[in-house]
């Protein structure tokens, strides 16, 4: 696998967020079984098969530790990952060492918004940018930097944490003044020590996507209920199917996905 930059070095830009802010929180489960993993899954066996390719390339930004990249590379594909966390991109390393892909993944160190010079100019078949629009300094920034690597026809996969789920979580539990400041913040925070410095709502995230060339293929909400329900009423294999099966029968309810923990939207470039 090829690492570069400097180990330890600082990025400008860059956020670290603790485990508990990790908003693609892909379950339990592990990412795959996730939804995000099959509709991920589904993209890549689109874009196989129309490219008549065996494996795509694919960069996944703010990618961290490669709880995406070292699944894909097992599957056949080639990711760059480029992410400005030394740490995350050390255990990218080992995870990628464990399951003998190493030779399938490179690991850059550097910020979104370079992508265009850090992995080249419109050389991506498919970009994950999962849980990093919430993060950045410049949501635009970061779209300009994918726009700029994708091929003709590729697809990027946007994971974004949801305002109104956060609002939802902030008031079930009992917490009344940050529920209010979540709705009515104009970044969607909950106050000072969020550590989050912003979350959409789809109207938002469709209009910056606009803005920077992209035009919106897909819109999917992900985790309507499950962060919602107490852990201890969902402990039986049985209620996990149910769970699973409510979550996949209200998403196809649109009206319902502005309740999602997430947003997962599939672009293109126009
Ligand atoms: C919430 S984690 C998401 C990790 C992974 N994509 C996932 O879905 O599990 C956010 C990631 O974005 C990275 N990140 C923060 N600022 C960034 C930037 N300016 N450009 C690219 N990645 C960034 C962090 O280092 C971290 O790995």
């Amino acid at each position: 696998m090829a690492v570069e930059g400097k180990p330890g070095a600082d990025v400008k830009g860059f956020r670290s967020m603790g485990n508990g802010d990790d908003m693609t929180d892909h379950s339990h489960r592990g990412v795959r079984g996730s939804a995000v993993w099959d509709q991920v899954g589904s993209i890549l066996a689109g874009r196989t098969a129309a490219l008549g390719k065996t494996g795509l390339d694919v960069i996944d930004v703010g990618g961290g530790s490669g709880i995406f990249a070292v699944p894909l590379a097992a599957d056949g594909h080639r990711v760059t990952v480029v992410d400005p966390s030394p740490n995350a991109l050390a255990t990218l390393r080992q995870r990628a060492s464990e399951a003998g892909v190493t030779d399938m993944i490179s690991a850059v160190q550097g910020d979104a918004a370079g992508l265009g010079s850090l992995v080249g100019k419109e050389s991506a078949d498919l970009v994950l940018c999962h849980g990093v629009l919430e993060v950045v300094d410049e949501p635009s920034s970061a779209l300009n930097g994918i726009a700029s690597c994708l091929r003709a026809d590729a697809l990027v996969s946007i994971v974004t944490a949801q305002r109104n789920a956060a609002v939802m979580g902030k008031a079930v539990a009992g917490h009344l003044l940050e529920a209010r400041r979540l709705l009515e913040d104009p970044d969607g925070r909950w106050g000072a020590s969020d550590p989050l410095p912003r979350r959409f709502r789809e109207p938002e995230l469709r209009s910056v996507l606009a803005d920077a060339g992209f035009e919106v293929e897909e819109v999917h909400g992900v985790r309507i209920f499950t962060d919602l329900v107490p852990g201890p009423l969902v402990d039986e294999p049985a209620d996990v199917r149910a769970l699973a099966a409510l979550e996949a029968a209200a998403e196809a309810v649109p009206e319902m996905r502005a309740l999602a923990a997430v947003l997962h939207v599939i672009a293109s470039r126009r």
